[in-house]
């Protein structure tokens, strides 16, 4: 029996499927936010650091904070060399270990539908944030075909194969995100989409690396080798190659931000 939930215990694999793409979102997302340099974050649901890297690299903090459930998860972040002054512990979303005002930014990357209580999230990242901080995040448009893996998933469906799926999917609607930020109290709240393109050596690299997702590879491994096949040809052929045999997929991601009032 395939579990039913999504896990994050490999942060080595999830960084050839999903920090990658993360990444490319992430970067746009700091450009969006332009924050000054000096700041205090906490990165909420931080996974194996992909995106905790970038807001070191670029942002030039005071200090960083990462939370995450997954222990697999924060062993790999904690072996990026740009991420070795971050401190990173284990913990939820829903009850960040911090006092109030403890931070001048909180930020959720590709977190969002995984929080059982997304409002609750929100409320906690407000919590933590002094007035005039910002509270901000980024996620996979889930619901409107915006997700990396979607070629496989669409197919699996397709084929009477279900694999499971974050809780709240809902939480990745801009509307629903919106809302989200306004109930928590936040001003200043603003949207954007962001896409981004990631190219793959050929068909193989895109099934390989897709294989290797734990809301996926679980559920293949579990599929009868002749279904697997099936799956393949038809994921295939909704990706076309270039001249070099490549190929461009995009995905599309909701960001959004706002500011404590004063
Ligand atoms: C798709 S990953 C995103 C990881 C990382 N932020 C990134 O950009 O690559 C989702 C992460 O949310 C974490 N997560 C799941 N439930 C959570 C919760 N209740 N509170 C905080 N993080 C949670 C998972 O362990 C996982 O690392």
């Amino acid at each position: 029996m395939v579990g039913r939930t999504i896990r994050f215990d490999d942060g080595a694999a999830y960084e050839q499927v999903m920090g990658i793409w993360s990444q490319l979102a992430g970067g746009i997302f700091l450009d969006w936010l332009a924050p000054p340099s000096g700041l205090r974050w906490i990165d909420i649901g931080c996974g194996n650091g992909a995106f905790t890297e970038l807001l070191v690299e670029r942002c030039a903090p005071e200090e960083v904070h990462g939370i995450d459930p997954s222990e697999g998860q924060l062993a790999f972040a904690r072996t990026r060399p740009a991420t070795r002054r971050v401190e990173f512990r284990q913990g939820d979303a829903m009850a960040l270990p911090f006092p109030p005002d403890r931070f001048d930014a909180a930020v959720m990357a590709l977190v969002l539908v995984f929080v059982p209580e997304p409002a609750k999230g929100i409320a906690e990242m407000a919590r933590v944030v002094r007035p005039g901080g910002t509270v901000a995040a980024y996620m996979w448009d889930m619901l409107g075909g915006g997700f990396p893996l979607d070629p496989v998933l669409v197919e699996m469906r397709a084929m009477g194969v279900a694999p499971p799926r974050p809780p709240e999917m809902n939480a990745s609607r801009m509307d629903v995100m919106h809302d989200l930020w306004t109930d928590a109290g936040l001003d200043a709240v603003e949207t954007r989409e962001i896409t981004v393109h990631r190219i793959f050596a050929g068909f193989e690299d895109f099934w390989m690396t897709s294989l290797k997702a734990g809301s996926l590879g679980p559920t293949i491994a579990a599929m009868a080798s002749g279904d697997v096949e099936t799956l393949k040809s038809r994921v295939r052929a909704r990706l076309p190659a270039d001249g070099d045999d490549r190929i461009t997929y995009s995905a599309r991601a909701h960001a959004i931000k706002g500011r404590l009032p004063m």
